[in-house]
């Protein structure tokens, strides 16, 4: 939906941001761009709504090339939250918000309510908070009015450069589920620039690394964590929170198709082919059969994350093994367990 096409930016002092970048950002997705600094994520951002003209290359919105678009048009569109808080120090809250709405000239009433409807989703009271001047919030309630007053006029595009920089953790999560559902339910493009890798992980369709105004991997973020293209990509990602480090018990079978009781095994009612567990009268772990002979073979605690099972499996060769949590055997983890729940994380249907 959003396409460079061979897209280099050279400053006028010579400094090249970007060199000859290809990408494309599909309707309804959101992209995280993230890099260290400098790397070229604002300049980026800026090329979309045409604050930054490139120096070679062409910029295409629905295969439109953006110059093509009335520029006014073109911005009314594009909602976009700055890296720097810059609402008008001049203009209340509600007046900061009403910006691009008034100018797409939206009714009196329903501005109003969607003020509300906005500053209730972050957690700012209208009552209280409607009638200041941005100097009179903290750093933290004016950047998520920045981030509602990109949202006001329901852009089709919103393009976020470090939004929740001077949040909290929580409002920061809060902001971060927000975003997550909104763009879940009115499929809105968003190109979202952070600097924070769980965040980029957690938000990301997918996750643009770029490193020195190049693009290092463009990829899910399953991809980025199972196949990174080298090193950079491995230390950028460092440990972090991914499927890989979920518990295996969120993972497990539960249902106990793989699990016979002792006495079961004992009296002969177990198939004397494939691989299953078995539980003691008392709930713990009494073994596994393997194609009717029974072996001992490693345990999976229950908060053990699945980077580490999967070593586990890797090291010993077993198709299932069994979880525990305390001494009770509570399901199995299987390998076609973990390629159903990386497909069920995985948003990407070729996936
Ligand atoms: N107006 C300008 N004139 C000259 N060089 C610039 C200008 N704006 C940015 N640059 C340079 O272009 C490069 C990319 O800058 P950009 O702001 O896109 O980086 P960034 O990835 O957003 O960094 P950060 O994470 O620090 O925000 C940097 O080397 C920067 O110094
Ligand atoms: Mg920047």
């Amino acid at each position: 939906m959003i396409t460079f096409k061979d897209v280099t930016k050279t400053y006028p002092d010579g400094t090249t941001a970007l060199k000859d970048v290809n990408f494309d950002v599909r309707e309804g997705e959101l992209l995280a761009l993230i890099g260290p600094s400098g790397c070229g994520k604002t300049t980026t951002m800026k090329m979309i709504n045409r604050l930054i003209e490139p120096t070679e290359g062409l910029i295409e919105i629905h295969n439109k090339d953006i110059k093509e678009y009335n520029i006014h048009e073109l911005r009314w569109n594009i909602g976009y939250v700055l890296q720097e808080i810059a609402l008008f120090p001049h203009m209340t809250i509600e007046e900061n918000i009403a910006v691009v709405p008034e100018m797409k000239k939206w009714k009196k009433k329903d501005l109003s309510a969607r003020i509300d409807e906005l500053m209730h989703m972050v957690g700012l009271d209208p009552d209280k908070h409607r009638k200041r001047k941005p100097s009179e919030l903290s750093g933290g309630q004016q950047q998520r009015v920045g981030v509602i007053r990109a949202l006001a006029a329901d852009p089709e595009i919103i393009l976020m450069d470090e939004p929740f920089s001077a949040l909290d953790p929580i409002s920061r999560e809060q902001l971060q589920k927000d975003i997550r559902s909104l763009q879940q339910e009115i499929k809105k493009t968003i190109v979202f620039v952070t600097h924070d890798m769980d965040e980029a992980l957690a938000l990301g369709d997918r996750i643009c690394l770029m490193k020195e105004g190049e693009i290092v991997q463009l990829d899910t973020p399953q991809n980025l964590v199972l196949n990174p293209v080298n090193s950079f990509v491995e230390d950028f990602i460092g440990s972090r929170k991914t499927p890989w480090q979920t518990a295996v018990d969120v993972i497990m079978e539960q249902s106990g198709d793989a699990v016979y009781s002792v006495d079961d095994y004992e009296s002969g009612r177990v198939p004397t082919h494939g691989m299953f567990h078995l539980r003691k009268s008392d709930g713990t772990n009494g073994g596994a059969v393997i194609d009717g002979r029974r072996e001992v073979v490693p345990e999976l605690d229950n908060g053990m994350v699945l980077k580490d099972a999967v070593a586990l499996f890797e090291k010993h060769k077993y198709d299932s093994l069994p979880v525990v949590r305390g001494n009770k055997l509570i399901g199995t983890l299987s390998y076609k367990d973990i390629v159903l729940f990386l497909k069920s994380q995985s948003k990407e249907e070729e996936v």
